[in-house]
């Protein structure tokens, strides 16, 4: 071949590449509120997911953080690595499971802060492929979410226990007390190289396995012995997720906040908000996520587990005030969920299956509402329906203000069955007396349908 028709196919190829990245970026920047709003909008519907945290660390089985806790090397934690072999993995059991709570969406740590790589990546050895176990847990994942019609998505970690080029640092299970010991350790090890193994890896998650709905990226910790954007390479890495997968929903923990486009909603952990977040007086879009217990990871011994009640309580706070919610599953080292947390997903989807049309489409009902007492609103603005949640079922009658000229027809949502309502009259006549039968339906959290004029 001649030199200069050379020179020409690769200066072709160069300007593809370039005007591909320029599309993506000009995308990603130049993308309006409705654009994004649309972008998010299966999201935004959906409104409750599944979060599963699963790794090596379900064998020692007393928290995710384990390797840090008790400040172990790479050789103590390797017996993880040597016995995990979870024979029960059964993912379609996992999304059944899923999907029977009423959730839309799963998100699954493709590799946790311990390094370790729940899919077969060619630039690790430190993989799932190479255990015991010797299986691709991601590709089965990703199979069977999809044969259940669930969005698939990863987490995947900044943040790499394991790595020889990721440099010591105040979140490590081997950082120092000080500034020479810091240098001492960190000699030899390069988070350039590093950047490189994430970007090579986020790029094969995002290429092998189909259409990625999420990816939620753990986590920034700027300042002294920290690490944020620069350290990720963030924008790079952001504008790479951002042409292979242009529909993909991320996280806000790739410390680019003040971007424009750099993130997607607002990620509250294990807390519930005051009010729907909002940045700049606008409000914004948001998840949080929450474990049934203290701990992500399977904890044997962690004994804190929120009620059924107090979980559709979570969910329904959340949409009553524009969020999602995403309920964490700590599967075992045999491969299945929980049974504590099996019996909650089972009850949720109970109360899902009578209920989710006061979740899903949903968002925080208009301020001309008033919730009364003891109970949460959420509101569907395309069927012009109110929901009111009762958390502690009234005696007999329940009191709606203002809603005398607003109201049509008003039922239970789980059975439909007609409630009779009427003008409190006089001086309050715009105010609706609810007549509410005696006794509770045989419903956890009783839910008023309220059909809008
Ligand atoms: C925290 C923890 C982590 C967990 C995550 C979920 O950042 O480091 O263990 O995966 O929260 O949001």
């Amino acid at each position: 071949m001649n030199i200069k028709f050379k020179i020409g196919i690769i200066l072709v190829l160069l300007m593809a590449t370039l005007a591909m990245q320029n599309t993506a970026t000009a995308q990603l920047k130049a993308e309006t509120a409705e654009q994004k709003a649309k972008r998010m909008e299966w999201w935004t519907d959906a409104r409750f997911g599944m979060f599963i945290h699963w790794g090596l660390y379900a064998l020692p089985a007393r928290h995710e953080w384990v390797k840090n806790a008790e400040r172990m090397t790479n050789e103590q934690y390797q017996k993880y690595f040597e016995e995990f072999n979870p024979d029960l993995y059964n993912p379609k059991e996992w999304a059944r499971m899923a999907k029977e709570a009423g959730m839309k969406y799963v998100v699954l740590t493709a590799k946790h802060h311990e390094g370790f790589c729940q899919f077969d990546s060619k630039f690790t050895d430190y993989k799932s492929t190479n255990t015991p176990f010797g299986r691709d847990v991601i590709k089965e994942y990703v199979e069977a979410l999809r044969a259940e019609g669930l969005k698939v998505g990863f987490y995947y970690s900044l943040i790499d226990w394991h790595h020889p080029d990721y440099t010591i640092d105040s979140c490590h299970p081997q950082r120092q007390e000080s500034d020479s010991a810091y240098t001492r350790l960190n000699k030899g090890r390069d988070m350039s190289k590093y950047r490189e193994y994430l970007k090579n890896q986020v790029r094969e998650l995002l290429t092998n396995y189909g259409e990625i709905s999420v990816i939620w990226f753990d986590f920034s910790f700027p300042g002294k012995n920290g690490k944020d954007h620069n350290d990720w390479g963030s924008e790079d890495l952001l504008k790479m997720v951002r042409t292979l997968q242009p529909g993909i929903i991320i996280d806000d923990r790739l410390d680019l906040k003040d971007q424009d486009g750099g993130w997607d909603f607002e990620s509250p952990e294990q807390y519930k908000v005051e009010k729907w977040p909002t940045r700049n007086g606008k409000k914004v879009a948001w998840e949080t996520c929450q474990t049934f217990s203290g701990s992500w990871g399977y904890y044997r011994d962690e004994n804190t587990w929120k009620s059924t009640p107090q979980l559709l309580e979570l969910l329904i706070e959340s949409v009553s005030k524009g969020g999602n919610l995403l309920l964490n599953v700590g599967p075992t080292g045999r491969g299945v969920f929980d049974f504590r947390a099996q019996e909650r997903l089972k009850s949720m989807g109970e109360w899902m299956k009578f209920n989710n049309r006061s979740i899903y489409n949903c968002t925080e009902a208009p301020a001309e509402f008033a919730a009364p007492a003891n109970t949460l609103l959420t509101y569907n603005p395309k069927t012009k329906r109110l929901y009111v949640h009762l958390l502690s079922y009234p005696m007999g009658r329940l009191v709606l203000k203002n809603m005398a000229d607003k109201v049509k027809y008003i039922q239970f949502l789980h059975d439909a069955s007609e409630i009779k309502f009427q003008s409190a009259g006089g001086d309050e006549k715009n105010n609706l007396n609810i007549e509410l039968p005696v006794i509770k339906p045989p419903v956890e959290i009783v839910v008023l349908e309220v059909i809008l004029k």
